[in-house]
């Protein structure tokens, strides 16, 4: 169900594994924060930090509040708000593949049942690389800790998996363990603001839904670009690539939303069931076609706002001779009465022109023009614009007549834009997922259905592309909008991707 102000939160325990990683610093403990400070958090919480170093809980805290001060939406902490939050937090050091390291957490977490005289949720969270995920879930069934169904929780970052196969046994794997009620795979684009957004434009409106399929609607672009390179993630990045690091979870659940049939209510299940059938309508792609529907891309050097950046190939801890790809664009069919003959164009990128991710529907042209020929007064055919980052809007684009004596035609936006309200206003993904994860609702989870489902859907692409490497590459120069043959891919259908010039381009 939809979450509302009036719910109950059970006292609840979090154990982060992973606490001293990025992960933590930047996205998991500001948006804890944030919550604390919107008294969305329990009255009785614990957030217990752990990985390998040694601190004492004063360092750790400081380290985060650091984190905080950087990397919050509401920028640096107030003394007295933080000391508060912080009392909250503990650290404790800890070897992930001892189970003894396991058995302190039991005592940890028994003293303060004990002291808050009630049960508490307890929750996990993996923020750990994902071959540590499965060890993490043993030692816990191996140790003391109770894996209570009701208030165990599992959190588990992504890549999950780097293939069907991997993706698969990680399933079976966990699901050993625990059951999938208590299993939280994180795709935290199902968490940002515009997004959930869909679902309500399109479910909560009478108008949409006659409107929201083969008869109205020419094709579909879900882009996510980004300005940024690797970073210093090039040791993960060199071993997934694009494919897996954005297509395989987060446009691929972007293109779920769009398409996915109404579910029958906010259930958790229900939701994911639709989306899940998305997933599986979406046609196969016979090896011998994936150069027709998809392209590749890896970047080269170049200039990004007056500063010289690096080839992906001269990234630290990337291979001199990689043949990663740092851009893909690809084209789907979705084999259902819905959506047939409709396609769905998907790209992502790396060092790009800018960053910014949005979803765009593209009307058809009137049936019949019953303006002048004049090409400047042809009825340009309606797009419905969602634009999920760095600007936050949903526009409909119609055609209206300018003002004044001559029937002349003009393209204008009806926009909800947020009453002005930019990322910074609005909750982070991360937010909304951890309330989520501590109030126990899975809507915006991955099932692990739905994770083998999406993996189904690009093997073809992945396993074509490992078999044949690019001889071309890098094929981009840095602020680029990518290779020329995306371009190409979009043109032989006769469209082009659209880029959408915005308020606050800079990074995200
Ligand atoms: C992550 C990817 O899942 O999403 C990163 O691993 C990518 O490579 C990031 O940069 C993009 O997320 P956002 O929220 O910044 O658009």
């Amino acid at each position: 169900m939809p979450r509302t102000s009036d719910i109950t939160i059970h006292p609840t325990v979090l154990i982060i594994f992973g606490a001293n990683g990025d992960l933590t610093k930047r996205k998991i403990i500001p948006a804890l924060y944030n919550l604390f400070l919107e008294k969305r958090l329990p009255e009785k919480f614990a957030i217990i930090g752990t990985s390998r170093t040694k601190f004492s809980d004063e360092k750790y805290r400081d380290s985060l509040l650091e984190g905080i001060n950087e990397f919050s939406r509401k920028g640096k902490a107030k003394e007295e708000e933080w000391a508060e939050f912080s009392s909250h937090i503990s650290y404790q050091a800890a070897d992930i593949n001892n189970v003894d390291s396991y058995n302190e957490f039991y005592s940890k977490i028994k003293t303060l049942q004990e002291e808050w005289k009630q049960n508490a949720s307890v929750l996990y969270y993996c923020a750990v690389s994902p071959d540590l995920f499965c060890t993490i879930a043993e030692n816990i069934s191996k140790s003391k800790l109770e894996n209570d169904k009701d208030r165990t929780r599992i959190i588990i970052e992504k890549p999950f998996g780097r293939d069907l196969e991997s993706a698969k046994a990680l399933n079976a794997n966990l699901l050993t363990i625990f059951n999938e009620q208590q299993i939280y795979r994180i795709d935290h684009y199902l968490g940002k603001e515009v997004v959930q957004n869909v679902m309500a434009f399109r479910f909560a409106n009478t108008i949409m839904e006659p409107l929201w399929n083969r008869t109205y609607i020419e094709h579909v672009q879900i882009s996510v670009t980004e300005q940024i390179g690797v970073e210093n993630r090039g040791s993960y990045f060199d071993n997934a690539g694009i494919l897996r690091d954005m297509i395989q979870n987060h446009l691929l659940q972007l293109l779920c939303i769009v398409a996915m049939e109404p579910p029958v209510n906010f259930d958790a299940d229900l939701v994911r069931d639709r989306k899940v059938e998305v997933l599986k309508a979406i046609r196969k792609i016979a090896p011998g076609m994936i150069d027709n529907i998809a392209v590749r891309g890896q970047y080269g050097s170049g200039w990004v706002e007056g500063k010289e950046v690096s080839g992906y190939r001269e990234e630290s801890d990337v291979s001199a001779d990689s043949n990663t790809e740092t851009y893909a664009a690809m084209k789907f069919h979705i084999d259902n009465w819905r959506w047939q003959g409709v396609p769905f164009y998907l790209r992502t990128g790396k060092r790009l022109f800018e960053s910014a991710s949005h979803i765009i529907v593209q009307f058809r042209e009137v049936p019949h023009n019953i303006f002048s020929n004049d090409e400047r007064n042809l009825p340009k055919a309606n797009r419905l614009i969602i634009s999920i980052q760095p600007d936050m809007a949903i526009r409909f684009q119609l055609e209206s007549k300018t003002p004044g004596l001559e029937m002349t035609l003009n393209t204008v936006n009806m926009t909800f834009d947020y009453s002005g309200k930019t990322k910074t206003d609005s909750p982070e993904a991360y937010e909304t997922l951890l309330l989520d994860v501590i109030s126990g609702d899975q809507t915006l989870f991955m099932r692990a259905d739905q994770v083998e489902a999406a993996w189904e859907v690009v093997m073809p692409i992945l396993d074509y592309w490992e078999n044949n490497k690019m001889t071309n590459f890098p094929n981009y120069p840095a602020n680029s909008w990518g290779p020329e043959n995306a371009e190409a891919l979009i043109a032989k259908d006769g469209f082009h991707w659209i880029n959408l010039p915005h308020k606050n381009k800079s990074k995200q």
